[in-house]
């Protein structure tokens, strides 16, 4: 009777998983809407949040079959309510607390980004004080890790986030959703010193900008006829821009923070130029990144989250929390 559910659904991803009190995973059970919205080159609010609708309550009775655990011995339920599309993180947030009302099971609000960082903490033993980059579709943001509890946002990004910044260059490109895995995949055949494309510098503040990189990268796409024939070569050249803006930061907090142990987190974590030029670039520290699966969007690293804050205030005995969005993201859906 001490297992703690997480539920995820903030973007287009539908994903419950149940973890036990020492971190172990029983299940994770993830319904991905990637092949939904591939057409699209993104994620549509409307037609993810009705997925999720869809496939919220199938995907919970999967991880508890999975876990071999019933409701009844679930203790926590732990809910992303932001940020993400606000369509999408209602059906997650109604589910919990109908299940957390129903069943007399405390409800507990999650963070999504915290939740990537707890990510962390699945696997690894973490020690502190840590930096932790989290790099996604929506955000890249530094942390400094006080505890395993406090997390404080050093810096963020002005405009585009990395994996925003993927994919965009994936769709300039031609190549297809989401671009981080498509640019990830065709950079490994590809030179990445063939075109020296500029990452920002914004003195010595720790935020980040990927907008200039995503125009630079199309005025070289229309003023090269032909650039089909090496887009390997530029995929990797974009690639390495990328992957340099955010080791340099991180490295930069590092120094400032006076840590010695750094974090990677979120789906550009996933990136294998990023795994590899940590390590060149970092090897003073002691670097962690979680694995591939939970680098992504998944209800272990919210379970997790749970875990972490369960003797906190983070519980709502209301019920009454709200969710919220990031106004950064904006419908794909064309209508033309
Ligand atoms: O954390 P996540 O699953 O969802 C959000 O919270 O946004 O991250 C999704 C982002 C997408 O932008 C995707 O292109 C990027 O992670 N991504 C990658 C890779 N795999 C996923 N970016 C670079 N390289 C990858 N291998
Ligand atoms: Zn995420």
């Amino acid at each position: 009777m001490n297992y703690i559910m997480g539920i995820e659904t903030s973007c287009d991803e539908t994903s419950v998983s149940i973890i036990d009190t020492n971190s172990k995973i029983l299940s994770n059970t993830t319904f991905s809407q990637i092949n939904i919205h591939k057409k699209f080159g993104g994620v549509v609010p409307e037609i993810a949040s009705k997925n999720h609708l869809l496939k919220i309550i199938p995907v919970i009775k999967e991880s508890l079959k999975e876990s071999k655990k019933t409701i009844n011995d679930i203790s926590l339920i732990s809910v992303t309510n932001g940020p993400g599309l606000i369509s999408c993180l209602m059906i997650g947030a109604a589910s919990a607390k109908a299940l957390g009302m129903i069943h007399k099971i405390k409800v507990s609000p999650i963070n999504h980004l915290e939740g990537h960082i707890a990510s962390c903490f699945i696997e690894n033993k973490v020690t502190f004080p840590s930096i932790c980059l989290v790099a996604s579709g929506g955000h890249t943001n530094l942390y400094y890790l006080e505890n395993e509890k406090k997390f404080n946002l050093i810096s963020s990004t002005r405009d585009d986030a990395a994996g925003e910044a993927f994919d965009k260059g994936a769709k300039i490109m031609g190549l297809g959703y989401p671009g981080g895995v498509e640019i990830d995949r065709i950079s490994k055949n590809g030179d990445k010193n063939f075109h020296k494309f500029p990452i920002a510098d914004l003195d010595s503040s720790l935020d980040f900008s990927f907008s200039g990189l995503k125009t630079s990268l199309k005025y070289y796409i229309d003023k090269n006829i032909g650039w089909e024939s090496k887009i390997n070569d530029i995929a990797a050249s974009f690639q390495e821009a990328i992957i340099k803006s955010l080791i340099k930061n991180t490295k930069r907090a590092a120094v400032k923070y006076k840590v010695k142990n750094i974090l990677f987190a979120g789906g550009v974590a996933c990136n294998s130029r990023l795994r590899e030029k940590s390590y060149e670039d970092l090897g003073n520290y002691e670097i962690l990144f979680p694995s591939i699966k939970l680098c992504t969007d998944n209800g272990a690293m919210i379970a997790m989250r749970g875990l972490q804050l369960m003797n906190t205030n983070n519980l709502n005995p209301s019920l009454d929390f709200p969710v919220f969005s990031s106004t950064k993201i904006k419908s794909n859906l064309n209508l033309d």
